[in-house]
């Protein structure tokens, strides 16, 4: 993998510029939205940190933020749910408008667990913000409330999406050839 690391890469999808100002309207809008109202900033680790950390810069109201990392079993043999939380919230979200900060909605599986859980928790309401779109291979209906990029299926790697752990730190998104 290391030898064919900078080839694997080679196709930027969306720039680095591209992201940072669609992340800065983003930023905008939420700081106009939610004015005034106690915010929690949920990310999904890992794929999520690096969109979270530049979002979260570019809101003007206070907010708090939060991590949850999951680990999910679809078409595995376990019987009791098929997301299992590895890290869970250290806030009380009775007490938050929370805005659920994604990497990318793919098949939308995770995601959906994600919100059935956060649900039964009754935050004050609950949004999700995603960097990045494939509804082409969705399974799970479900659409974010904020998608800042619509794609095509590819699969993705940059900006804190990886292949195989790999490729997080890339400063844009890049299609990834195997
Ligand atoms: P799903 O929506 O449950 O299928 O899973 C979404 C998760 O799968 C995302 O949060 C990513 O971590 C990962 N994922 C899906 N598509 C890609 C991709 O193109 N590149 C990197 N990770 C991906
Ligand atoms: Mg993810």
């Amino acid at each position: 993998m290391e030898n064919n690391y900078q080839e694997a890469v080679k196709c930027v999808l969306i720039s680095e510029e591209d992201i940072r100002k669609a992340v800065k309207n983003a930023g905008n809008q939420l700081s106009q939205e939610y004015a005034g109202k106690p915010v929690l900033l949920v990310s999904i680790l890992k794929g999520a940190f690096i969109f979270l950390g530049d979002l979260c810069r570019c809101m003007d109201i206070p907010c708090r933020l939060d991590f949850m990392e999951t680990k999910s079993y679809f078409g595995g043999t376990e019987s009791t749910g098929t997301v299992e939380i590895i890290k869970d919230l250290n806030h009380d979200i009775s007490k938050y408008h929370v805005i659920i900060v994604e990497d990318i909605i793919d098949t939308g599986r995770t995601l959906s667990e994600v919100i059935k859980i956060m649900k039964k928790r009754n935050p004050l309401s609950l949004k999700i913000i995603t960097l990045l779109d494939k509804p082409a291979r969705r399974i799970v209906k479900l659409d974010a409330d904020i998608s800042l990029f619509t794609i095509p299926d590819h699969f993705v790697v940059g900006y804190g999406l990886d292949y195989n752990g790999y490729y997080r730190n890339l400063p844009y998104i890049a299609e990834f050839k195997e």
